[in-house]
């Protein structure tokens, strides 16, 4: 018993040790975000805050809100409702922003308190004048609400909690703006991101949270690493021993590569269950999946590996074993030579250049502090704050993609307010073809002209924007006028030209909004020859010329004579011919009457000479001499 308790009162003295060798040189970075004061006047501007490390940041996100700093237990230690108060804004009101004071409690009570009360968000202002600090929640105790707080939190200094604190007393309305939007640098269209992970599974509500997180966000993470939006490291902390304890007991179950590399013990006791030096080898197996499977272009792998062996091989079920980790790794066809030969031999007394390398990348570069907390998430190397939660975690991946790159997802609903749904964002719109120059993005709408059908668009994007190029007149016919009469359609867009409208031929106007039809007789422009009779039409007119024998040459706009054409119609060959056809018929008809007028007096010349001519009836017989056309005379 009494060993016991000497061994558990001496784990957090080691650890001190440990942490305190390593930060001998850190530098700490504090995630700030801006906190803007919009009124009273004297307080206009904006201040300094240091994002919490739990509650939900809104990343890329604002929130307006009015402060309010409670009248009792103005620490926000115990719940709100037992003094009576409550936090929620009346329909229409604004959110509330809690002030409350440090100090007393968690900053995770403080928060819940706050949440439960209705507030909106909760600035803790600081009891002690020194630089911001990262609110973090508890390691152990008091941490079984830490999952449930939605509202962000952040910590403001003392000097600013004190000013907030005396224009609330003269009874000003304070109104401030709470802006995540520039959080994160968003540089370009790929997110690097890193994860500092652990793969120890017991230790409380923070290893809980980081599975959720890790079995939340693995499908998410996968489809934007497979599409080239991201780049994704996961790392793992590791401390070392201080030289004086390397051959300990203590640093020997936390320990491997002789003191190099060390993890705590998962159950804060050195006698039972797993050890430290477990844990940093897992750790480094984890890493180790990871760089072989980038190796073969399937970086992604690690979260299958990670979520797989958490359900496989956890600590409560004596299963946290190199065996179990490479029946996960066969089953998901990784090569298992080549992790075996990155994870290296525990045993050595040399360095590990796969852990050395994360401990180098430990230390802070550029605009990122030394990474201390664990999990932490790194995005386009700034540290994120905020719970490890998916929805709040996804925020921020998308905030750090240049506005109008970043994937689908980042557009979703549930992520994001699409700004032009709202009077289309004040951007250009057409409202015939619903063609919008409104483009959503993450952090907020641009107005752009758009790329249609591989028809692009060019202007302010404001008040206009016009198809240009091949094919713009497929686009709500370029933005130009068209009309359909008597299956007639007439067009003022020319693919032609590579902008503006133009009326056609037979049509004046600006081209944009209408063309009218020219009068060409009214004004006129053509068949202004003598005796012409003009008929206006759609488009164009008729002409006819005067008199039988004049045509209209159109495109002289002139009538000329039939005969003294030189290169006569084929019409005009057609009436010569029928003439030439009705004159033959007309001779033959003489002819034969002629004929037949003579044979008749022949014949009766002849029957003369026989017998008397009674009447004109005739015998049978001379039915064969005047045969066909008897009935017709
Ligand atoms: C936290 O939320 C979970 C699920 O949403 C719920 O089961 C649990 O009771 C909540 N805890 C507290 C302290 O409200
Ligand atoms: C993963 O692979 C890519 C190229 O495929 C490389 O640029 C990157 O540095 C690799 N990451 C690590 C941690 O090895
Ligand atoms: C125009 O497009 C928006 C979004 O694409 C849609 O919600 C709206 O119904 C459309 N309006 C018309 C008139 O087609
Ligand atoms: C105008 O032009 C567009 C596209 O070229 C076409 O779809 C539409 O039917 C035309 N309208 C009329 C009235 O001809």
């Amino acid at each position: 018993m009494a060993s016991t308790a000497a061994r558990r009162l001496l784990l957090p003295l080691l650890l001190v040790a440990l942490i305190a060798a390593h930060r001998a040189a850190a530098r700490f970075v504090v995630e700030k975000n801006s906190l803007r004061v919009t009124s009273p006047a004297v307080l206009r501007g904006v201040y300094e805050c240091a994002i919490g490390n739990f509650g939900m940041p809104q990343y890329g996100g604002t929130m307006h809100g009015v402060v309010v700093y409670p009248k009792a237990d103005a620490k926000a230690c115990r719940p709100f409702a037992d003094s009576g108060l409550s936090f929620k804004p009346r329909s229409g009101g604004l959110p509330v922003f809690l002030l409350v004071d440090r100090g007393d409690c968690y900053f995770t009570t403080k928060g819940w308190n706050a949440q439960n009360a209705g507030a909106a968000a909760v600035l803790v202002a600081d009891d002690r004048v020194e630089p911001l600090i990262t609110m973090d929640s508890p390691e152990s105790s008091g941490t079984e609400h830490i999952e449930n707080i939605t509202i962000p939190s952040a910590l403001v200094t003392k000097r600013f909690g004190e000013d907030l604190r005396k224009a609330l007393q003269s009874g000003d309305m304070v109104n401030v703006l709470l802006d995540w939007r520039e959080s994160l640098p968003h540089p370009d269209e790929r997110v690097e991101y890193e994860l500092w992970t652990n793969s120890n599974d017991e230790c409380g509500a923070k290893c809980d949270m980081q599975m959720s997180f890790v079995r939340s966000f693995r499908g998410i993470a996968q489809a934007l690493e497979k599409r080239g939006y991201t780049q994704f490291t996961p790392h793992y902390i590791t401390w070392y021993c201080p030289e004086a304890f390397v051959l300990s007991k203590q640093c020997r179950s936390q320990c491997i590569n002789h003191g190099r590399y060390c993890a705590p013990d998962p159950e804060q006791d050195f006698s039972t269950g797993y050890d430290g030096r477990d844990v940093v080898l897992q750790n480094l197996v984890q890493i180790c999946v990871f760089r072989v499977a980038n190796g073969t272009r399937r970086p992604w792998m690690w979260w299958d590996y990670v979520h797989d062996f958490a359900v496989r091989c956890p600590m409560k079920e004596k299963k946290y074993t190199r065996e179990c980790a490479n029946g996960v790794i066969n089953s998901l066809g990784l090569d298992i030579e080549k992790i075996n030969k990155c994870v290296g031999d525990p045993e050595a007394d040399k360095e590990n250049p796969v852990l050395k390398a994360e401990q180098d990348a430990q230390i802070g570069h550029g605009s990122r502090g030394d990474v201390t907390i664990l999990p932490t998430l790194v995005v386009n190397n700034r540290q994120y704050r905020g719970k490890l939660e998916k929805t709040s975690v996804l925020k921020a991946v998308c905030s750090g993609f240049e506005e109008t790159t970043e994937p689908d997802v980042c557009l979703r609903e549930d992520i994001e307010t699409n700004e032009c749904l709202e009077n289309n964002g004040g951007c250009w719109l057409d409202k015939a073809t619903n063609v919008s120059a409104c483009k959503d993005t993450f952090r907020g709408r641009v107005c752009e002209c758009p790329i249609v059908n591989g028809v692009k668009f060019i202007g302010d994007g404001y008040n206009h924007c016009e198809a240009s190029g091949l094919g713009r007149c497929q686009i709500n016919n370029g933005g130009c006028w068209n009309e359909t009469r008597n299956g007639k359609s007439v067009s003022a867009c020319s693919n032609q030209e590579a902008k503006g409208c133009k009326c056609p031929a037979g049509f004046k106007g600006d081209g944009a909004n209408s063309c009218e039809d020219v009068d060409e007789c009214k004004e006129k422009l053509f068949c202004q020859c003598k005796d012409c009779a003009c008929e206006n039409t759609w488009g164009s007119y008729e002409c006819s010329c005067g008199g039988g024998n004049s045509l209209y040459i159109r495109e002289h706009d002139t009538c000329i004579s039939k005969h003294s054409s030189s290169t006569p119609s084929w019409g005009f060959l057609w009436v010569v011919f029928l003439g030439l056809a009705l004159a033959g018929a007309g001779a033959y008809a003489v002819y034969k009457y002629r004929l037949r007028s003579y044979m008749d007096s022949e014949i009766r010349a002849i029957m003369a000479q026989y017998m008397p001519l009674e009447s004109q009836d005739m015998p049978s017989q001379q039915h064969h001499l005047v045969p066909v056309d008897r009935a017709d005379v």
